[in-house]
């Protein structure tokens, strides 16, 4: 270690950041990067005696009993804390255990906390979608209300929008057990990613540069592909011939939310719109598809060639 991670790890030591979800993907990845840098982490968790808490624990992270819907709790998990790392888990999805409205008090009620708490820096984790024009889907306005909120509060504040995780590209049932890749691009129309291991070294760097960051969104992605290069990509992974053919159009038209999200794509706001070289020079750690995927286990592609119930309505 050089003369200068030493003295920024002396620093940050000092100094707690507490993180929401961080037995979730990004909160996961937020506290593995600022534990790396030297900064104290305080994780908010649930259950403390959940193996994912205790796995938490044995890495160094102190836990702090607590529940987004639980103001006094988040107070008692922000005192003395430096900075906040806010994520909520997502509305409206299948099997989500919040509605709309419970996300957006989550978000709020955490900018709030940290505020009266007098934290120093707050990072708000959103989504590439977000923003002052709604999307008619849920899960992205719930997102731009906390960044609005956000915005009108007397608090260091950025927030990140982070692209569509590369992760969810493995999630089965997108017909890779068929020789085939569904998803919601088309097949020369480029879709922007980010490694959720991405998100927590940017988060990283945006509390040990506060002045840098203060008061800025930044929307962050890694890497962009056509469904085409997706199915390229596969393909070397998997050793065999992958297709690919976006999802079907009668899928793609039922009015549902994948058929927005799929409207979201072709309009951009969902593809994303990162300047992707500009945003390397300052981060030139970001993970292009190919070597996030090379860096994944056998066992995790070869979940994602299953095949599942859900692959005969995406193809
Ligand atoms: N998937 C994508 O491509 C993508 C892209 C951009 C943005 N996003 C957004 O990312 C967010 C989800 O992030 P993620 O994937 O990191 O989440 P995740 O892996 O599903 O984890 C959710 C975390 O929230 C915690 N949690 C849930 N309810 C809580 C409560 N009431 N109080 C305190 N903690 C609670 C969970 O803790 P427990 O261990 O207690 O369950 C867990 O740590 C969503 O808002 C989603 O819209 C997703």
């Amino acid at each position: 270690m050089d003369e200068q991670q030493l003295t920024r790890r002396k620093t940050a030591s000092d100094r707690v950041i507490t993180v929401l979800g961080a037995t979730g993907q990004q909160g996961g990845s937020v506290a593995t990067a600022l534990l790396e840098a030297g900064w104290r982490v305080r994780a908010v968790v649930r259950d403390p005696s959940s193996s994912r808490a205790r796995r938490l624990e044995a890495a160094g992270i102190e836990t702090a009993t607590g529940d987004l819907g639980d103001p006094a709790s988040l107070r008692s998990a922000f005192t003395g804390a430096h900075g906040v790392f806010s994520v909520q888990p997502s509305s409206g999805q299948a099997g989500s255990e919040v509605t709309d409205d419970d996300e957006v008090a989550y978000g709020i009620s955490v900018a709030d906390t940290a505020r009266d708490a007098g934290v120093e820096h707050l990072v708000y984790s959103s989504a590439i979608a977000a923003g002052p024009t709604s999307t008619g889907i849920a899960h992205f306005d719930t997102k731009s209300r906390i960044e609005e909120h956000i915005e009108g509060l007397d608090i260091c504040s950025t927030i990140v929008r982070p692209a569509s995780f590369m992760e969810i590209l493995l999630l089965p049932g997108m017909g890779l057990a068929g020789g085939r890749f569904s998803f919601l691009m088309d097949n020369e129309q480029p879709m922007q990613f980010i490694a959720v291991r991405d998100i927590g070294a940017i988060v990283g760097q945006i509390f040990s540069t506060p002045n840098e960051f203060a008061h800025r969104t930044l929307d962050i992605a890694g890497d962009a592909l056509t469904g085409h290069q997706l199915a390229q990509h596969f393909s070397v992974a998997l050793g065999r011939p992958i297709d690919y053919q976006r999802m079907n159009p009668s899928v793609l038209q039922r009015g549902d939310v994948l058929s927005r999200l799929a409207a979201a794509v072709d309009d951009g706001r969902l593809a994303g719109h990162v300047d992707l070289t500009e945003l390397r020079q300052r981060f030139p750690f970001l993970l292009r598809f190919g070597d996030w995927l090379a860096s994944r286990d056998a066992g995790s592609i070869a979940t994602a060639g299953r095949p599942v119930m859900g692959d005969v309505e995406l193809r």
